[in-house]
Order: C-alpha cells, then structure tokens, then sequence
C-alpha cells in the first residue's frame, strides 16, 4: 500500500515552486489532494486559475486524484469552503500543508502599511484561517469517537529564524507561524492532530534572481526533495512527532531547538543597580543566531 493511500490532503498555494512539487509528491504516494492557488504575482497582485489547473492535471496524468481550489487563504470564509470541498469531494479530510505566501522586501524604514499588511495577511491569517476550520471538522470527528492520525505541516522560514534583515514583514509572520504551529500541537492533540512545520530553502519564483547558482546549487535547491519531508510529515508512519520545526536546506533536514533559557540574574526594584549583571549576562549568553553567521552555508 502507499505511504498516503486514502488519505485526502490540502496543499495552499499549490500552484507553483514548493506547494506543487507538494500536491505531486503527495500524489505520487496515493493521497487525493486539494490543489489550492489564488495565481497571484509573487508580491501578492492579481488572480490566475492557469497554475493550479495545470498541477490539477499533472496530478491526473499520473493517475491521481486532485480537484482545484483557486480561493485566498486568508479569505475566512473561503478557508471554511476549502474545508468543505475536500470532505464533499473525496469523503473526509486527513492533512492540511499551509504552504501560500507571498513577498515584499523592503527595509523596515520604507516598508509602506500595505506591505505589512498585505505580507501578514497571507502567511498569518492565511495560516490560521484553513488550519481554524480543518480543526474544527477534526475536533467534531474526535468527539464523535472517530479515531484518526491528522496532519499539518506549516511552512515557515529561515529568515524568522535567524531575522534576515528586509523582511520585517515577513520574518514576523513566518516566526508566528513556527509560534503558532507549536502551540496549535499542545492544544489539538488530544484531538488525534499533529502539527510540523518546514523552513524551506528552496529555487522557486520567491528566489530567483537573488543571486547566480551554480549547477550544484540549482539541484541542491530543487523544491522535489523538501516535498519528500512534507509527504512524510502528512504520512501516519511519521506519528507521533509533532510541534516541531524541521529546516529542509541543502539537501538535508534538520531539527529546529527553539528558544531556550540564557544565563539569569536576580530582579531588583532600582533600575539604577542592574548594569553590571546585565551587561554579564549578556557577555555569558550565547549570540542571537544568523542568517549571515552559523547558519549560511552557501546553499
Ligand atoms: N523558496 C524558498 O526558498 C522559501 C524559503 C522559506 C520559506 N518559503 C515559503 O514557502 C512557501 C512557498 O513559496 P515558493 O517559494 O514556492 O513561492 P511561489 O511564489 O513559487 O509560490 C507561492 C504560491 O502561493 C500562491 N498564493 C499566494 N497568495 C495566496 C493566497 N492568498 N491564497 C492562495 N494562494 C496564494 C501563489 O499564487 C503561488 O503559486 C511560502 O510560504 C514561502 O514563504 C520559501
């Protein structure tokens, strides 16, 4: 049997780069999938069916089953219908990848309202909105005594991570959604959901042109492999992980360690007397990681 036989998955922002090599993947391993794409320009203008409808019919050749989606995720009730579509077209719903986004660099002096609004809409709402209404189907399926493994992975970014500077906008919403994934885990595992998110790095229309690759760089940076995670983390043979953060980047995965506790000092009431443990723990303190630093290995 396949890894995903059966089981129905949507795929946001499925149109293109990751999110397709995603819908295929899940495909190739047995799942009927959603194949959701506004078809908007990278920075979020405009509508266009043709990319989603394309992936629809790549899906078809192949011999799997896909139906289109072509709503704005963080449309709330849109979301809700996404939902719907997959219980009314294929009998149930057993995996969510949030997986749509959108981009507009900027440093934080000229980045204009509609940039931040515009950005976080998409990656927050965007997330929320799909992952609000599937909970809601999967917590009325639990309490119905129903026993399942539903799965969602989140897609998040490096540059949260590690505060790539130009993207303010975007690093904020990519760093709510790790937040979010981890404490949407604790809550909704009791109703038989587990949630992972991915911090991918990868060729797609977001990236090109940011700089010349190489031959090895170009396949190094294929979206196909990061999707191999993605169809794993939607498969029930990867139960019981859940609330983690994976990067998938040149060629590997790894396992984000979140926040941890640094070296600490007694509180004081007098702001005057604190400098020198501050400045101390601060000396102890490992540094904040960086893009720029540890994590760049020219992949
Ligand atoms: N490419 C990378 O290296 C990289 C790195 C980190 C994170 N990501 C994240 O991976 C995800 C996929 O990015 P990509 O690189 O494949 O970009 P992409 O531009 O190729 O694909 C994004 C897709 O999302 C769709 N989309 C945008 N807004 C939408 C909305 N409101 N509703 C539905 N669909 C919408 C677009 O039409 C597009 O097809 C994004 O969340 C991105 O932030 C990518």
């Amino acid at each position: 049997m396949s890894l995903l036989e059966g089981r129905t998955v949507i795929v946001t922002g499925a149109g293109r780069g990751l999110g397709r090599a995603h819908a295929l993947m899940l495909a190739k391993h047995g799942a009927n999938v959603i194949v959701n794409d506004l078809g908007s320009s990278a920075a979020g203008e405009g509508a266009d069916q043709t990319p989603a409808q394309e992936v629809v019919s790549e899906i078809e050749r192949i011999g799997g089953k896909a139906a289109i989606n072509t709503a704005d995720v963080s449309d709330w009730n849109a979301a809700k219908e996404m939902i719907d579509q997959a219980v009314d077209t294929f009998g149930s719903l057993d995996g969510l990848v949030n997986n749509a986004g959108i981009i507009r660099d900027r440093m934080l002096i000229n980045m204009s309202e509609e940039d931040w609004d515009n950005v976080t809409k998409v990656h927050l709402k965007g997330t929320f909105a799909p992952l609000h209404h599937a909970a809601n189907y999967w917590r009325a399926k639990s309490k119905a005594g129903e026993k399942f493994d539903a799965t969602v992975v989140n897609t998040t970014s490096h540059s949260a991570m590690f505060a790539n500077i130009g993207q303010t906008n975007y690093a904020a919403a990519k760093a709510g959604i790790a937040t979010m994934t981890i404490v949407a885990a604790r809550e909704l595992g009791r109703y038989g959901v587990r949630l992972n998110a991915i911090a991918p790095r990868a060729q797609t229309r977001m990236t090109e042109g940011l700089r010349e690759l190489t031959e090895e760089q170009e396949r190094l940076r294929a979206p196909d492999w990061i999707a191999t995670l993605v169809a794993y983390l939607s498969s029930t043979q990867s139960a019981p992980i859940s609330g983690r953060v994976f990067e998938a980047w040149g060629w590997g995965y790894s396992v984000l360690e979140s926040w941890q506790h640094g070296p600490r000092t007694d509180a004081s009431m007098d702001p005057t007397e604190i400098d020198a443990e501050m400045k101390k723990i601060v000396r102890f303190a490992r540094p904040n990681a960086g893009i720029d630093r540890d994590t760049w290995h020219d992949v």
